[in-house]
């Protein structure tokens, strides 16, 4: 069949200011976007230029926006984004500069995967034999499986909404892989790490749009990691921040009422202060003004205590067995 494929190109190291150009390719019915981009640098157009290696979405090399979604190119067909879409149109990963064309430099995705440290630190006994293994418990090699998976091929990070507009965001990957290695239970020093994460950058500021749970073509759910960091810094009981604040203040009302009260959430999380209320009142006058002020005094809902029972017992359940045991010598 032959299709049509619309390809940005650009190389701001020359000048080349980004502009789409067409190519026609005749290709197999059941081929993917990345098997069509490599007939249309054979056949067509030589200085097309983008990465790939493994062909079966493995690497992570040949991650671009397919129709502005983030994800693979080896692991999309052709025929399905024209099904879907009725045009093929590829651009590079947002949120990275580009090099040329859908090439994108890498560095700045590897450094913040280098800033939250990646690796287990395992110093204990020094005179235990670096040859001998270190086995974890099952449970806790299950709970961080989900993580294991990523391939680092960024595309969570070019979905991802913060860091579209914070350029000090750590990202999806760097924070999935970070709590990868909090949740092992051979790592000596979790709680340093939950402390070092929770500054501007890390687990507080993602917003939970899961974006990063869509792009990801290994279903490693980096967001489910992030908010699994933030329990555990709640459970650690780390000096409270902005973020931590809203969800046990949250919690705490919705126990207390039943039901979230918004009128209160500011002044719980401020602490009944007049001075540092000050800076939501133009908001609330502003949403008094179109009649959407919550009101902040009312009584618990009717049967309040089965949401308090559903809270106990959800709390009670969480991740059983996880940490249940430190990583053991053989
Ligand atoms: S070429 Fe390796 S993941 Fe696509």
């Amino acid at each position: 069949m032959r299709i049509e494929i619309e390809i940005e190109r650009s190389c701001p190291g020359e000048g080349e200011k980004p502009h789409f150009e067409t190519y026609r390719v005749e290709v197999p019915h059941h081929t993917t976007v990345l098997d069509a981009l490599i007939a249309i640098k054979n056949q067509e157009d030589g200085s097309v230029t983008f990465r790939r290696s493994c062909r079966s979405a493995i690497c992570g090399s040949c991650a671009m926006r397919i129709n502005g979604r983030s994800g693979l190119a080896c692991d999309t067909l052709a025929i399905k984004e024209l099904e879907r879409h009725g045009r093929i149109r590829v651009q590079p990963l947002a949120n990275l500069p580009v090099l040329r064309d859908l090439a994108i430099e890498l560095t700045p995705f590897w450094q913040r995967i280098r800033a939250v440290e990646p690796w287990v630190n395992n110093r204990v006994e020094p005179e235990w034999p670096v040859e001998r293994e270190t086995l974890m418990p099952q449970e806790a090699a299950e709970e961080m499986d989900d993580t294991s998976r990523c391939i680092m091929c960024m595309s969570c990070y070019s979905a991802c909404e913060v860091a579209h507009v914070d350029g000090g965001f750590l990202g999806p990957a760097a924070l999935a892989k970070a709590y990868r290695v909090v949740a092992d239970p051979r790592d000596t020093n979790p709680v340093g790490r939950l402390v070092q994460l929770a500054q501007s950058g890390g687990y507080w500021d993602c917003t939970r749009c899961n974006q990063c749970v869509e792009a990801c073509p290994k279903d490693v759910k980096p967001m489910e990691a992030i908010v699994n960091l933030r329990r555990e810094a709640i459970e650690a009981r780390l000096p409270p921040t902005i973020g931590s604040k809203h969800i046990t203040d949250f919690i705490a009302i919705v126990k207390q009422e039943g039901r979230l009260n918004e009128g209160r959430m500011p002044a719980k999380m401020k602490g009944y202060n007049p001075f540092a209320l000050l800076p939501v009142v133009p908001l609330a006058i502003r949403m008094f003004k179109k009649g959407k002020l919550p009101i902040p005094w009312h009584w618990p809902i009717p049967g309040v205590n089965q949401v308090r029972r559903i809270l106990a017992r959800k709390g009670g359940a969480r991740r059983k067995g996880f940490k249940s045991g430190a990583g053991e010598r053989k």
